[in-house]
């Protein structure tokens, strides 16, 4: 708990900012969600959709632009190549292979996706030195480790959505089974953004209340129910929905742009996202993964370290094993 005091002293530069260029590398569906939900939520006055595929990126930017008088007249524009891209204030990655066969297991795509990266962020970088990078092309960890090494960028300003995705859902399972509103709930998974993450039961507060204060007589009424367990169900809930429809794109566009919001409004809001926590959580190594971080205008703040109990840290430590392990096996 003093650690979370100590880096949650106030932060002097809570001034807006006036409008980002925002850059959108992909434009397949997880593309196209967080490019509409920026718009939408007038996060931008100037998105980039950058694709291969130029006819495709072009296709999106003219149907957002058509939807424009609806927008607050955002400038939307496609490029193929990068140059269009010069000077953004943020870049988030969405290009990469996608998750497929029964185990949809994010780890298995991350040769194909280190390919793309290394063909697409040295421009980018180049082209816009001071960007903010989010990455979300899966395995979001892996690959936020990666385009640091690529792009020789600072953890502060290179980072993943990761479990803050995770999060949202946790919170909102946990709504749902007690039904009360998602918004009165706090939680956090962090680690892996996949299989290993953690629910982080021991710090779950509802309207205030600690989880394992109000949980009694919820957990007996789930357990004759359905036997399910919710900490359980959780991991697999990206992995539910994109066996249905062949991706998930919704939430992780929604997740994207609640953490440029953040960055907006500048006001060092906590989001659970992911970046090289080398040295905290009792970890020696560089290994990305999520924990709760403040976000500003410039990135990433301060590396919050959660108390947690004996049970939790273990799986922490073992989700950072597997995270180094996909790390270490990155072919460069
Ligand atoms: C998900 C993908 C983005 O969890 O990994 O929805």
């Amino acid at each position: 708990a003093s650690s979370f005091n100590k880096v949650m002293k106030p932060l002097d530069c809570f001034k807006p900012k006036p409008s980002f260029k925002i850059t959108v590398v992909g434009s397949g569906q997880v593309g196209a969600a967080v490019a509409a939900f920026l718009l939408v939520r007038k996060l931008t006055k100037h998105l980039v959709i950058l694709d291969v595929k130029y006819d495709l990126a072009t296709a999106e930017a003219l149907d957002f632009s058509h939807g424009s008088a609806f927008l607050g007249n955002p400038i939307v524009e496609a490029c193929g190549d990068g140059n269009r891209t010069k000077n953004s204030d943020v870049i988030i990655i969405t290009a990469g292979a996608r998750p497929s066969g029964k185990t949809r297991s994010r780890l298995d795509v991350m040769h194909k996706t280190v390919v793309i990266l290394k063909s697409v962020v040295p421009k980018l970088v180049e082209l816009s030195p001071k960007a903010i990078f989010i990455i979300i092309c899966n395995p979001a960890d892996v690959m936020t480790f990666a385009v640091q090494r690529i792009g020789n960028l600072e953890k502060h300003r290179c980072f993943t959505t990761g479990c803050h995705l995770d999060t949202a859902r946790f919170r909102y399972l946990i709504a749902k089974r007690l039904r009360v509103p998602t918004s009165a709930v706090n939680a956090y998974i962090i680690g892996e953004h996949g299989s290993s993450a953690v629910p982080v039961r021991s710090s779950v507060t509802v309207g205030g209340i600690r989880l394992s204060d109000v949980v009694k007589d919820w957990a007996r009424t789930r357990t004759r129910r359905s036997g399910s367990d919710l900490m359980d169900g959780i991991l697999n809930a990206g992995v539910h929905v994109s066996k249905a429809k062949g991706y998930t794109n919704w939430a992780v566009g929604l997740t994207a742009s609640d953490v440029v919001k953040c960055m907006v409004e500048n006001t060092g809001q906590v989001c659970c996202v992911g970046t090289d926590v080398k040295g905290l959580y009792g970890l020696k190594d560089s290994v990305v993964l999520s924990v709760p971080c403040r976000v500003t205008a410039s990135g990433i703040s301060h590396i919050l370290e959660l108390p947690l109990n004996e049970d939790e840290r273990k799986k922490l430590l073992k989700s950072a094993d597997t995270l180094l392990e996909a790390q270490c096996s990155l072919k460069w």
